[in-house]
């Protein structure tokens, strides 16, 4: 399936002579999930989540153009200086998939350059920030030779290349809140890229804090692209997609009026229920651990003892994503301290926050 309205065309031929580009690309965590999709890339249905601000990729892309012509993908990554074999071929097919809609690419050398702000194998993800931070630098040597290219058009098809990196890329490009996946009750969403969440954002979501409990730093024994697959034919796949439509519909007065009650009760359900689809697969696995558990059932009982709207959410993996307003931030932030850092692997967590999208970084 090609989108023709994406692919790029230079009006003139002349090629760029070599350079350097740098953006810097939030996580994001999702409130209502993305799992489940067909080729190429196409969710099973519409998720969103809360742009973060702290967890971040930067990555520079410096660009050489080839000697003599040749159809190869050449780039060579390196993370944090120290080159990085073993991610080639993630890069590698990212290319093949995108190569349609920058036909520059094999016309040049790569070298990319990547550093993340959290610190390594701590369990976070870091395909959304990584695949976004290098669409968004593909998208700054179009825009070199493409200068006319909008603002809006910039974005979203960086938002669409990213998702042919990895899906959850797609919503790692703006903030505060983005959707990615047609819903009919979100206006102009799209299985092709992420858009900022169109509709009436209550203040408080728009300051909300989320801090990761690193609970298992290890590598996960089930990628997300295996989960993933593994919802094809999942006997509760389209009850799960059914599920995750009708509270993607039902967050929209939520987010607006700011009702925390009702926001705590969607955001874990789905949580849950992410999890829920990993352990009625087939195979089946479990990603929490003993202390994933210890820390739910703590947020929930001093949820009940202390009236703050603290509540959890979890990625593809043990760690948890602990969501909460500022107006708690000083009692959640003690509770965690004292209570919930205890179940962290080194008594590790990181502080985040929902932030706008990502930036461009000058060389
Ligand atoms: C559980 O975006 O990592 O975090 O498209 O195969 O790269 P690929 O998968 P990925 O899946 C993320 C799944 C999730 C839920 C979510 O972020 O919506």
């Amino acid at each position: 399936m090609i989108e023709k309205k994406f692919i790029f065309e230079p009006s003139h031929s002349d090629s760029l002579t070599e350079g350097s580009v740098t953006w810097q690309s939030p996580s994001n965590i999702a409130l209502v999930k993305y799992w489940g999709k067909t080729d190429p890339q196409i969710p099973k249905n519409a998720s969103i989540s809360f742009t973060l601000s702290n967890c971040h990729t930067t990555t520079t892309l410096i660009y050489t153009p080839k000697s003599a012509p040749s159809k190869s993908f050449d780039f060579n990554v390196f993370l944090d200086g120290i080159e990085k074999q073993d991610f080639a071929p993630k890069i590698e097919e990212f290319f093949k998939r995108i190569e349609i809609y920058l036909p520059f690419i094999t016309d040049y050398t790569f070298e990319i350059h990547t550093e993340n702000s959290f610190p390594h194998s701590s369990g976070i993800a870091s395909s959304a920030s990584g695949m976004s931070a290098l669409s968004l630098c593909l998208m700054s040597i179009q825009k070199i030779v493409d200068p006319n290219i909008s603002e809006s058009d910039f974005i979203e098809k960086a938002s669409f290349l990213a998702r042919l990196g990895s899906g959850s890329a797609a919503r790692s490009i703006e903030g505060p809140l983005v959707v990615w996946g047609e819903h009919s009750n979100i206006f102009g969403s799209s299985d092709l890229f992420g858009i900022k969440y169109p509709d009436a954002i209550h203040q408080v979501f728009t300051t909300f804090n989320d801090t990761i409990l690193l609970v298992d730093k290890g590598v996960k024994q089930v990628s997300s692209t295996i989960g993933h697959k593994l919802m094809l034919d999942h006997p509760f796949a389209q009850a799960r997609f059914d599920q995750a439509k009708d509270n993607m519909s039902r967050l929209i007065p939520i987010l607006e009026k700011g009702d925390l009650d009702a926001f705590i009760d969607i955001v874990e359900k789905e949580a849950l229920s992410l999890h829920a689809m990993m352990m009625t697969s087939d195979p089946y696995f479990i990603l929490m651990k003993p202390n994933t558990l210890e820390i739910i059932e703590s947020i929930w009982a001093f949820r009940k003892s202390s009236g703050c709207h603290i509540c959890f959410t979890l990625d593809a993996g043990a760690n948890v994503h602990v969501l909460f307003p500022e107006r708690d931030k000083k009692r959640v932030d003690e509770f965690i301290k004292e209570e919930l850092a205890g179940y962290c692997q080194n008594k590790q967590f990181i502080s985040d926050h929902v932030g706008s999208g990502a930036k461009s970084v000058a060389s």
